[in-house]
């Protein structure tokens, strides 16, 4: 806490990113919390994750649900009126990209459906979505017989495999021919998590200058 809070205070940073998950004898609450939110560049203070559910663009977006955003945005993608199911409800991932998604402000306007561990008729969901967005952390776990044809996949997971090869939620191979747009892993969601912490370090740099 001493240490970020010493980052706080000197002007020549602009970013801070405390790297999750922290070890079970830290709260994290508490650390995430100390980040001056104007340096949030994850996105992840209550002031900067309530500014998101608000709609108050002043806020930093946390960097994947941005990316993901920006992914659709880029192939001209337009989440207007379609059914998005997300399944996972991470505060870094799921809660926000809901939020985001069936936002008025942003222009997204998406209806969306949020599953978690305790959803039930999982597979009745995933089959009505126009647009689907995995992001539970459990390899392959989105199967073929669970996607509408046509629909749009994005993998959000990255696992490892008993070779040990990164994988993402998405049985891919399987799923790929069903869809109009897939996302890879790797590839897809990771590399645009990453620019968009580049981008949010950017755009704090610009506001200290203002
Ligand atoms: N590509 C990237 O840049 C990027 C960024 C962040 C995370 N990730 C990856 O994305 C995955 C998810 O990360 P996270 O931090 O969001 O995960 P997390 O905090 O572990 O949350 C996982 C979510 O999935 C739900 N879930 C777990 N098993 C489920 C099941 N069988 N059916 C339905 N829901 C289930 C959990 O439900 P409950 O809430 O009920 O427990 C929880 O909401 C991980 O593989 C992670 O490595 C990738």
């Amino acid at each position: 806490l001493e240490h970020i809070r010493a980052l706080n205070q000197r002007p020549a940073v602009d970013a801070i990113l405390v790297q999750l998950p922290l070890p079970p004898h830290i709260d994290t609450d508490r650390a995430i919390q100390t980040i001056d939110p104007t340096k949030d560049v994850d996105g992840l203070h209550p002031i900067n994750q309530g500014k998101l559910l608000l709609g108050d663009p002043s806020g930093f977006c946390p960097c994947t649900p941005a990316g993901i955003l920006a992914l659709l945005s880029h192939y001209k993608i337009d989440p207007q009126g379609k059914h998005v199911v997300i399944a996972g409800r991470s505060n870094i991932v799921g809660k926000p990209l809901a939020a985001l998604l069936m936002q008025k402000r942003a222009g997204c306007n998406a209806t969306v459906t949020l599953i978690h561990s305790a959803s039930t008729h999982i597979e009745h969901l995933t089959k009505e979505a126009d647009i689907l967005i995995i992001a539970i952390g459990k390899r392959h776990w989105l199967k073929a017989p669970m996607v509408k044809e046509g629909a749009i996949v994005i993998d959000v997971g990255i696992n490892q495999d008993e070779k040990p090869n990164i994988v993402g939620d998405v049985d891919f191979d399987n799923v790929a021919p069903k869809c109009a747009w897939i996302t890879p892993v790797p590839g897809g969601v990771g590399p645009m998590t990453i620019a968009m912490l580049m981008h949010n370090t950017v755009r704090s740099y610009e506001n200290r200058l203002l």
